[in-house]
């Protein structure tokens, strides 16, 4: 695993869109897997304006998001979908009918998950899969859990989720209960994977995560047999998994 420890959040941005910006310009056509959250937001400001500079172009990207609420559509202003128009695809030059976000609309669960399944298959592998870290150690909404799934499925968020994300909402009852998310299996496909870590509050798990033992009850630790992983993090979130690793 690379490790980058940035200053700030803004220079972790910085790094994170020199790696995204890298994969485009070395293979234009590259699958990108996308993440939400406050963790990206800095790093597509920083694509957006390098796309402004004239430095990318992300005409022949296709990308495929890790997850989406069930229950809200695309312009509900809560959905990843919306939060991926508004924080990305508006503002660059991507093929929006090649961007996919699992369908936060669908009523059947199973059929919702194959047909992401489906889509992961026929547009992957991914080459570059960027991820957040939940504090309770999700990837994607893959959950803590009893085991690793495998594929694309629904979710039932955690307390720790629903009061992590309630920042985005009027009220906690707002936030939706379930979620449609990419399997572990889905993500550890991905060639490379770059996760994007900040503030204090996430230093514990991040060291739990990349020191701890590999387990589903802390699914982002699976990432510790993943042959391409690159962790980019603030100050702050790496304080105890550098002090772990220095040990
Ligand atoms: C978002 C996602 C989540 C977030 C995680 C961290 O698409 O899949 O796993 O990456 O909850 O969220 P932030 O970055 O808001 O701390």
């Amino acid at each position: 695993m690379k490790i980058y420890c940035e200053k700030d959040y803004e220079a972790m941005s910085r790094r994170a869109a020199g790696i995204l910006g890298a994969q485009v310009i070395l293979k234009p056509d590259s699958v990108l897997g996308l993440a939400t959250g406050s963790s990206p937001e800095g790093t597509y400001r920083e694509l957006i304006r390098r796309y402004e500079a004239g430095e990318l172009d992300f005409s022949k990207v296709t990308s495929v998001n890790l997850d989406e609420y069930k229950g809200l559509s695309g312009e509900n202003d809560q959905s990843y979908r919306y939060f991926m128009n508004t924080n990305f695809f508006d503002h660059v030059n991507i093929d929006k009918s090649r961007t996919f976000v699992p369908d936060g609309l669908a009523e059947d669960s199973d059929k919702a998950c194959a047909a992401y399944n489906a889509i992961i298959r026929r547009e992957g592998p991914v080459d570059l899969q960027l991820l957040g870290l939940g504090y309770n150690g999700h990837i994607g909404f893959n959950e803590p859990a009893a085991i690793f799934e495998k594929e694309t499925h629904c979710v039932d968020l955690t307390a720790s989720t629903i009061e992590a994300n309630k920042r985005f909402f009027e009220k906690e009852e707002d936030v939706p209960r379930q979620a449609y998310t990419m399997g572990i299996g889905n993500i550890m496909q991905a060639k490379k994977i770059l996760i994007l870590v900040s503030g204090e509050g996430k230093a514990d798990i991040v060291a739990e995560a990349f020191c701890g033992p590999v387990t589903p009850k802390v699914p982002a630790s699976i990432l510790q047999f993943h042959s391409d992983v690159t962790l980019v993090g603030d100050e702050a979130a790496l304080s105890k998994l550098m002090e772990r690793l220095n040990k």
